[in-house]
């Protein structure tokens, strides 16, 4: 059995539980297969297979579990700062190959998942979302930590959420993010229709059960609210709902909702609303919302959208 703590990853050791804990509930007999979006270097993987594995032995020749991920990024990105962060504490640097402008780790991933992709039970699938189809007919879990905006999901939602049955589990990983506002508000849109609901949260994870058919036209009507909607207002929502809920860590995790609205309050130009989001942002960690003078500077720099030459010039032109 593989060990995940011993595999490099993103993910906090109280999601590490819940998604064990998720494939141990899981009857591979009788229930659909697991599909996980954003594996990377499979230590979310390995705590599912082990789950699986614990409830009864990973004897099948077919697919337990599919591992969806593109397994490659931009040489001089962001994420390859991760990647090799990751692969240097793992000592697997050398299994992390450079393909022209890019970097794969797909090699890294079947290092520390061989003993399943031997034995068959998990299936490795090396693609972009955009291009990703389902591979089963029904499916009992779903971990989703690659796509990080709605574009994406809705690729998902479209060939995935339908093959999703009564009591299927589905964990949002990015949800408690602060760049993840219109995952935020597709999710809302989701509780809202009465198809899911919140079993628990863990750091940035939201678990939530399939409680009805996630059908396409219920996807469309939702893709039609998300077009004609005003994010942040799905998100007050959101938000409205969670405080009355037991959320893992709070004061850490409440606050990212509220700056995740920000990015489409600076884009229209409301930059009032963008200090009211930071302020309630750091808000939730008060008794009373006083700030240090220093804070409040800052606070008068978000109402002018750091701009205040711009916002005076509007005045006087
Ligand atoms: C945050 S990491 C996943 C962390 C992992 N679950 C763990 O336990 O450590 C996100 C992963 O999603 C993948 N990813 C992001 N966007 C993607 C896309 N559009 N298509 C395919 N994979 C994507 C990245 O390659 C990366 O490996």
């Amino acid at each position: 059995m593989v060990d995940a703590q011993l595999i490099p990853g993103m993910i906090e050791p109280i999601e590490q539980k819940i998604l064990y804990e998720l494939g141990r509930a899981i009857d591979v007999d009788k229930h659909g297969c697991v599909v996980e979006f954003g594996t990377f270097f499979g230590r979310s993987t390995a705590c599912i297979m082990r789950g699986l594995g614990d409830r009864s032995s990973l004897t099948s020749c077919r697919p337990l579990m599919y591992a969806f991920d593109s397994f490659n990024c931009r040489a001089d990105g962001e994420f390859a700062k991760h990647v090799r962060a990751c692969s240097g504490q793992g000592k697997v640097e050398e299994l992390v190959e450079t393909v022209g402008d890019r970097i794969n780790f797909r090699k890294v991933f079947e290092h520390y998942l061989e003993p399943h992709t031997t034995d068959g039970s998990l299936q490795i699938i090396e693609a972009e979302i955009k291009d990703s189809q389902c591979p089963c007919d029904e499916i009992s879990l779903m971990h989703i930590d690659a796509p990080k905006f709605y574009n994406e999901l809705k690729i998902i939602m479209d060939r995935f959420f339908p093959k999703l049955k009564n009591g299927s589990v589905i964990v949002f990983q990015d949800y408690f993010f602060h760049w993840s506002g219109t995952i935020i508000a597709a999710i809302q849109f989701l509780l809202e229709a009465g198809v899911i609901r919140i079993s628990t949260t863990a750091a940035s994870s939201l678990v939530t059960e399939v409680v009805d058919t996630i059908s396409l036209d219920l996807i469309e009507g939702i893709d039609k609210k998300m077009q004609t909607s005003f994010v942040p207002t799905v998100i007050d929502r959101a938000i409205n709902s969670m405080v009355s809920k037991v959320v893992d860590r709070p004061t850490v995790f409440l606050p990212r909702m509220c700056l995740s609205k920000i990015p489409y309050y600076w884009e229209t130009g409301r930059y009032g609303d963008v200090r009211q989001c930071v302020i309630d942002a750091l808000g939730v960690n008060k008794q009373n919302t006083k700030f240090d003078p220093v804070t409040m500077d800052l606070l008068d720099m978000f109402a002018y959208g750091f701009d205040a030459k711009g916002q005076y010039d509007l005045e006087h032109e």
